[in-house]
């Protein structure tokens, strides 16, 4: 499975913060957005990642991540020049999806809860058509919402309702079968002139190859778009990581845990900023995992 951070967008909403920065690379606490989302993806055991944003920031983003072999990763980078909607990333990915499964991230979406690594692995092998991760909110009229029957499986999708069916977002995590590419080209732009990813969703819902997995109620999902998200979501991260000692989204530690770096090659990262708290952690981790 081929993985896509989308990390594009004009990040209006955070103007000043974002007039001469990308929103991803703004920090949710101690270490940039983008993290966050790409964790998620190694969490998922996805490898091959394709980072898509804007032509100026992209620079930046390449910077920050690399060609990803620091992480046992492979990451590549694509250009987004204008917003034209989140199924557009499916398109501009096709080469990097070659025909295979995609999971697609929204990068200023944040994920975090106990058994999520499990979740992912068996979301991951049990895909057929495409797989939704469903949250409970207080505001749905500000997502995709998806409706579920008795047995909970989806029987709508709509973007944004006016009058929410239920309180179910639809969350920025999208995983989809080697169709997606064909039916996002096959997608006319939606009012507001975007290719729209909930109407991706609705083409495999109508052939009824949808599924919903729900995160339940002791699970947090967080997208940073606006100021008092971002602030609540650097403030979630500092209670959990300053409580438990331990990091959320720490990519060098994911990537020892699951055995794509060695401790040595950890400890070697964390020694090269060995005056942040975050580089201290790494050379502590990879001592005691040694
Ligand atoms: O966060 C989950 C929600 O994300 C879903 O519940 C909605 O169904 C989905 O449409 C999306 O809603 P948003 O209102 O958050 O979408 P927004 O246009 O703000 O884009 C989300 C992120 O994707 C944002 O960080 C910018 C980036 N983006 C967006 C578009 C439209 C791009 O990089 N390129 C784009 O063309």
């Amino acid at each position: 499975m081929k993985g896509i951070v989308l990390a594009g967008g004009s990040g209006t909403r955070l103007y000043p913060l974002t007039k001469v920065t990308s929103k991803q690379l703004l920090s949710v606490y101690d270490k940039p957005m983008v993290y966050y989302p790409i964790s998620v993806l190694m969490l998922a055991g996805v490898r091959d990642i394709l980072v898509i944003s804007t032509p100026d920031s992209l620079p930046s983003l390449r910077n920050l991540l690399g060609d990803g072999s620091q992480l046992g990763l492979n990451f590549s980078y694509a250009e987004q020049d204008q917003p034209r909607g989140i199924a557009e990333a499916l398109i501009i990915g096709a080469d990097h999806i070659d025909g295979g499964p995609t999971a697609l991230i929204l990068g200023d979406n944040i994920f975090h809860g106990a058994g999520f690594p499990k979740l992912l692995r068996d979301a991951r092998e049990q895909l057929t058509g495409c797989t939704l991760f469903g949250y409970p909110v207080s505001d749905p009229e500000r997502y995709g919402i998806g409706e579920t029957d008795g047995d909970g499986a989806l029987v709508s999708i709509e973007e944004k309702p006016l009058r929410p069916r239920s309180d179910n977002a639809i969350t920025g995590l999208y995983f989809y079968d080697s169709d997606a590419v064909e039916i996002a080209r096959g997608l006319e732009p939606s009012a507001r002139g975007e290719l729209e990813i909930t109407d991706v969703n609705k083409h495999y819902l109508k052939n009824g190859r949808a599924r919903l997995f729900r995160l339940g109620r002791g699970f947090t999902w967080l997208d940073a778009g606006t100021h008092d998200s971002l602030l609540s979501a650097s403030q979630y991260v500092q209670v959990i990581e300053k409580r438990q000692g331990i990091r959320v989204a720490c990519l060098e530690e994911i990537a020892l845990r699951m055995g794509y770096i060695t401790a040595d090659a950890c400890h070697k990262i964390g020694a090269q900023m060995k005056n942040s708290e975050y580089g201290q952690y790494l050379m502590q981790i990879a001592q005691s995992l040694e």
